[in-house]
């Protein structure tokens, strides 16, 4: 081969973000456990987990802003930090950073904020590259505006169009949305995902919301006490989870206890299948709302022994049915059931209960206990 041999093509498809291995203390107590994660170019991954399980200090790690323990760091191939070797600083890095309460330069205008990274461009490309972030993300109006005079999701739409302005390598967001009320949230959460993908900016988006994480993943990685329990689509994650905890972190669960006979469990709501899991073993069904489908019968109202309406709940977009469930072998259970629309049936209507069992999980009684919803 010649010397002319360009590099090679798939240094344009490089991984945005490599994270390997990333273990992280703070006074002895180690709150990041061997985190593998990757953020392809153009990709939104959301970083999702209860308060206080490692996420920001991961996010601080890949940002430079922490220095790293243990494991690599790479962006776009290139390896930023190596324990105790090598640390690039978070200014030399090219990522753009936000944060919950993000701080404006007071004293300069909104586009002067936006327009402040942008030292290497001409001043017109620096205002015309402000001005187009600025209004796609709906603060035309406000260019000349000083921060103290927005509000605070204003304000927020403004640190990431300057985050974004650079064309950073990567995104880095922690919590961008969460100090703002919910409607305006929502408004901002889709402006920031079409202006994320417009740009083609791979994302690393810190969040406990397990909707926002939704909304906005390609891909979500769930962290649980500073280890990464499942990686995948939100699909992956909604309809395969790999254990109790990814269940019960995406809403809440009707959970019931059986035993396996002949690879299956009997519950009040009927059989449940309980593949690949030994006849004799205890085990917990976890049953979505919205996996129970209710048929009203046309019986003696509290005909005995028969699953009946306790309560029903008009919630807005659906609604929420108590119900007791009457198993065939007289096993009860209170459940709880979601359908979409004013479905209000009266106190004590009998009803049948059919299962959509790709919506009903079963996991040994021994697999990781769930935890509340945060
Ligand atoms: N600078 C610090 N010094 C000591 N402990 C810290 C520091 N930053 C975070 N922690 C602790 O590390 C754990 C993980 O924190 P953090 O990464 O902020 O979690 P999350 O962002 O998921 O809420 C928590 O127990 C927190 O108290
Ligand atoms: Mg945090």
């Amino acid at each position: 081969m010649t010397a002319t041999m360009k590099a090679p093509l798939q240094a344009v498809n490089e991984t945005a973000l490599a994270m390997h291995r990333v273990q992280h203390a703070f006074d002895g107590h180690t709150v990041v456990k061997g985190v593998d994660l990757t953020v392809a170019p153009g990709e939104v991954v959301c970083l999702l987990g209860p308060s206080g399980c490692g996420k920001t200090t991961l996010l601080r790690i890949a940002a430079g802003l922490e220095t790293l323990q243990e494991g690599s760091v790479s962006l776009q191939g290139e390896q930023i930090a190596a324990p105790g070797l090598r640390h690039v600083p978070p200014e030399k890095r090219n990522v753009g950073l936000a944060f919950q309460d993000s701080a404006l330069f007071p004293h300069l205008s909104v586009l002067e904020n936006v327009a402040f990274g942008l030292k290497h461009l001409s001043v017109k490309e620096r205002r015309e590259r402000a001005e187009e972030l600025l209004s796609q993300l709906g603060m035309a109006n406000y260019m000349t505006t000083y921060p103290h005079m927005l509000s605070g999701g204003q304000q927020q739409r403004v640190a990431l169009a300057r985050a974004l302005a650079p064309e950073p390598r990567l995104m880095l967001l922690d919590e961008p949305f969460s100090s703002l009320d919910a409607r305006l949230r929502d408004r901002i959460r889709d402006d920031t995902l079409h202006v994320l993908k417009k740009v083609g900016a791979a994302t690393l988006l810190v969040t406990h919301d397990p909707e926002e994480a939704m909304f906005m993943a390609d891909r979500i990685a769930l962290m649980r006490d500073g280890r990464i329990v499942q990686t995948g689509t939100p699909r992956e994650l909604y309809c395969s989870p790999k254990d109790p905890f990814v269940v019960t972190f995406f809403g809440e669960v009707n959970e019931l206890e059986g035993v396996v006979e002949e690879g299956h469990v009997a519950t009040p709501v009927g059989w449940v299948p309980a593949e690949n899991i030994a006849d004799g073993t205890t085990v917990q069904v976890m049953i979505r709302p919205e996996a129970l489908r209710i048929i009203e019968r046309d019986l003696p109202v509290h005909a005995h022994a028969h699953s009946h309406i306790v309560m029903a709940k008009l919630l807005g977009r659906s609604s929420l049915l108590h119900l007791c469930a009457h198993g065939e072998n007289g096993q009860e259970a209170h459940l709880h059931a979601r359908v979409p629309g004013v479905f209000l049936p009266s106190e004590g209507q009998p009803i049948d209960i059919h299962l959509d069992l790709s919506q009903v999980f079963v996991f040994p009684q021994d697999s990781q206990d769930s935890m509340p919803q945060v």
